[in-house]
């Protein structure tokens, strides 16, 4: 059988459904900062259902959307600091997990339990990054780690923020894809140049690897980089035109949340690396004149992505310049059915 046109019944594979939820034990970014603000907000990401607040002190907190008495919204509810009260029979639910007080019945056994399911929270980059802890419990996450784009004094950058129609893999095979730039990209600002075929090649790095065209570099989108720190990120750069302004290339750090089966949180960092006055002129002309052409090349990914049918990537022919995205879902696979085989042995 044509292998191409294999019916294919993806839902019965477990690695699949494993990572159409996200991996475990990672932070993921979930949403920008300015989401939450001073009511509690209910959002899907990771195959939960999760609310987001910020306490007393301003810091975001997270649980599962679901009161642990009958399962209302948390996110109905009134926020008291660190815990929430469920609008529906007032039960307090601490930003661990535990339900503090149930007004309605006081002293019975779920006061004290740790019977809702926490989320780590942290804030960088104008982002809420949560982390998806394989424990519902999980005392202390690893730190989460910024790459050096959003973190060193010297990088400057603004969050781009959108929700794409489709599977965040989809997302994910978009950006370890380069060639894409010379033909999807080719009437933009800035990947008209440099030649249509290239042959590709992968380099490992400390954290990840990098996918590139050979003899081909700063002309296009010619390499895409996969970072793995404790958050998944890609990582890529575009040259810019002396119009561009001060800052040579510029950078994106993308990384990729699940909404839902066909729906994805898309968080590009855009980034140049600008100190002073150089910073401020990068800053005017990305809000002045910059901004709005790269959402109109980020229209032109969108487009295709969520047209492509959900199993597209069931029904392909790779060839040479697709090694890369060959090479990060076999990684993602590996990831995945280690995590499964871990929770197998936990229970
Ligand atoms: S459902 Fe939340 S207090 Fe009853
Ligand atoms: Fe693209």
């Amino acid at each position: 059988m044509n292998m191409a046109y294999a019916p294919v019944n993806f839902q019965q594979d477990p690695i699949d459904a494993a990572l159409a939820q996200g991996l475990k034990d990672l932070w993921f970014p979930v949403c920008p900062s300015h989401f939450v603000k001073e009511q509690p907000v209910s959002l899907r990401r990771l195959g939960y259902k999760i609310v987001l607040w910020r306490d007393g002190q301003g810091q975001v907190r997270a649980l599962e959307d679901h009161c642990p008495h009958r399962g209302a919204p948390l996110s109905l509810g009134v926020i008291l600091g660190d815990r929430l009260a469920c609008a529906y029979h007032g039960v307090e639910v601490r930003q661990d997990g535990v339900v503090t007080k149930v007004p309605g019945s006081p002293g019975c056994k779920l006061e004290g339990m740790k019977a809702a399911r926490r989320f780590h929270a942290a804030e960088a980059a104008d982002a809420i990054f949560l982390f998806n802890a394989s424990d519902p419990h999980s005392e202390s996450p690893p730190p989460l780690v910024l790459p050096e784009q959003l973190s060193s004094p010297e990088w400057s950058s603004f969050l781009c923020y959108t929700e794409w129609g489709c599977d965040y893999r989809y997302v994910i095979d978009n950006v370890m894809d380069p060639m894409h730039g010379a033909y999807l990209h080719r009437q933009s600002h800035s990947m008209a140049e440099g030649e249509i075929s290239a042959e590709f090649q992968l380099r490992d790095t400390d954290q990840g690897f990098i996918f590139e065209k050979k003899g081909q570099k700063g002309i296009n989108f010619d390499w895409t980089e996969w970072i793995d720190n404790g958050t998944h990120w890609m990582r890529l750069a575009i040259p810019y035109p002396k119009t561009g302004g001060p800052g040579g290339p510029f950078t994106i750090i993308g990384s990729y949340t699940p909404i839902a089966a066909r729906a994805s949180g898309v968080f590009h960092w855009r980034c140049r690396k600008v100190e002073g006055w150089e910073r401020d002129t990068w800053r005017f002309l990305y809000k002045n004149r910059l901004e709005q052409r790269h959402w109109n090349v980020l229209e032109q990914d969108r487009v295709p992505m969520e047209a492509m049918e959900p199993d597209a990537n069931k029904r392909e022919h790779l060839y040479q310049h697709d090694m890369g995205i060959v090479r990060l879902r076999r990684h993602y696979r590996n990831l995945a059915a280690a995590q499964l085989e871990k929770a197998g042995q936990a229970t």
